[in-house]
């Protein structure tokens, strides 16, 4: 019977994965009047577009495999089961699943997160040292210089500094959770409509090695301090994502509580960590608030513990303040 389901679920899944220029079936919200909507190109478009360098094309090609293939720097860049397209869907692309070229065309400007003006190559370094738990390629590398091209090409066409996009992010439901969020009931929606990919406990499966569905919670997902911990990114990305080949069809409430569930469980620790998570709530407070770490669970801390995953540091070098004086 399992393995009958996983059978389905692979031939679903795991095909549509591999074709070239994902298109996932989507049931979005409408888009907001207003707004500048990007179309990004295709794949097509790039091999056919004579006025794009041949050894630019290699590059802009390398920088999207290193999106979709990620895992293939495991233990180098990326000390979790992710790759960048596990929360970006359509290959970085697509509306209201975090488009990634607004950091293009935004960049540089001014982020929250680490309270300096920041590059297009740190924006991109961030994921990787919270989302994938990992540490970024060296800046000004051959690596960084593909996934920057990767991000620059998807941005075609898009005015810069234009701010008021439609689809960015995840943050559609608003940032404060609803007053009647409920853990409990998050858990029926979790065992109702995801653990028969992401596994009862939120390890996610792998087949013959390779991710098949990523992990939610544990130390093959994003670390504490990733901004799919906030509970309003994950409900949003959930709504508009998930279940895959469902977008759109969990309530607002339902999305919100098994956000709640899958972030109140525990995964590495935040880069940022001074050796006490409510400290460290406290200290990154515009942040956490968002956040269940550092708040209880079960009579625990949450994020109260010395476990980075498969990673053997905490703290990235390149995570580092910038200042202008
Ligand atoms: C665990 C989920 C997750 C993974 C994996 C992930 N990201 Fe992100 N990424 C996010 C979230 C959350 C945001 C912030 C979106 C928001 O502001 O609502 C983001 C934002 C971004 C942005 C900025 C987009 C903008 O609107 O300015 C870029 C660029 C980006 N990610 C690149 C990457 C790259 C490159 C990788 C792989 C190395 C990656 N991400 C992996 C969750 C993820
Ligand atoms: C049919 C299988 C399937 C179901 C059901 C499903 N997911 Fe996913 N989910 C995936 C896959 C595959 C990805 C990675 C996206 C990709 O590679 O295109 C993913 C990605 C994610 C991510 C971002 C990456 C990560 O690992 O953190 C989150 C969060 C998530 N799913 C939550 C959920 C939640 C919550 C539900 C239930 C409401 C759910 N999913 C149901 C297959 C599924």
């Amino acid at each position: 019977m399992k393995t009958t389901w996983y059978a389905m679920l692979l031939a679903l899944v795991a095909a549509p994965l591999q074709a070239q220029d994902v298109k996932v079936p989507v049931n979005l919200p409408p888009m907001p009047e207003g707004k500048y909507v990007h179309e990004a190109p295709t794949l097509e478009d790039l091999e056919a577009d004579e006025s794009i360098n041949p050894e630019l094309k290699k590059v802009i090609l390398k920088g999207r495999d290193m999106f979709i293939n990620t895992q293939q720097f495991r233990g180098e860049y990326v000390f979790n089961d992710l790759s960048c397209s596990s929360c970006h869907l359509g290959e970085g692309k697509l509306n209201w699943s975090g488009p990634v070229w607004p950091a293009v065309t935004t960049l540089p400007d001014f982020r929250g997160k680490n309270q300096h003006v920041n590059s297009l190559e740190e924006r991109i370094a961030g994921c990787f040292s919270f989302s994938m738990n990992g540490t970024p390629p060296e800046y000004g590398s051959d690596d960084m210089l593909a996934l920057a091209a990767y991000h620059q090409w998807v941005a075609t066409n898009a005015p810069v500094y234009e701010r008021n996009i439609g689809g960015r992010g995840f943050g559609h439901l608003g940032r404060e959770m609803p007053a009647d969020i409920s853990y409990e009931k998050g858990q029926v929606v979790y065992e109702a409509n995801c653990a028969i990919c992401h596994g009862e406990d939120g390890a996610g499966q792998k087949k013959d090695g390779q991710v098949v569905f990523p992990p939610l919670w544990g130390d093959g997902s994003y670390n504490w301090g990733a901004g799919m911990v906030r509970v309003y990114t994950a409900a949003s990305f959930i709504k508009n994502n998930m279940p895959l080949g469902k977008p759109g069809s969990l309530s607002d409430a339902d999305a919100w509580n098994v956000a709640l569930y899958i972030n109140s469980q525990e995964r590495p620790q935040d880069p940022r960590y001074t050796g006490d998570a409510k400290e460290t709530r406290e200290k990154y407070l515009n942040f956490h608030k968002y956040s269940m770490y550092g708040t209880e669970r079960d009579g625990r801390t949450l994020g109260q513990h010395d476990n980075t995953g498969s990673k053997p540091f905490l703290k990235p070098a390149a995570l580092k303040p910038r200042t202008f004086e």
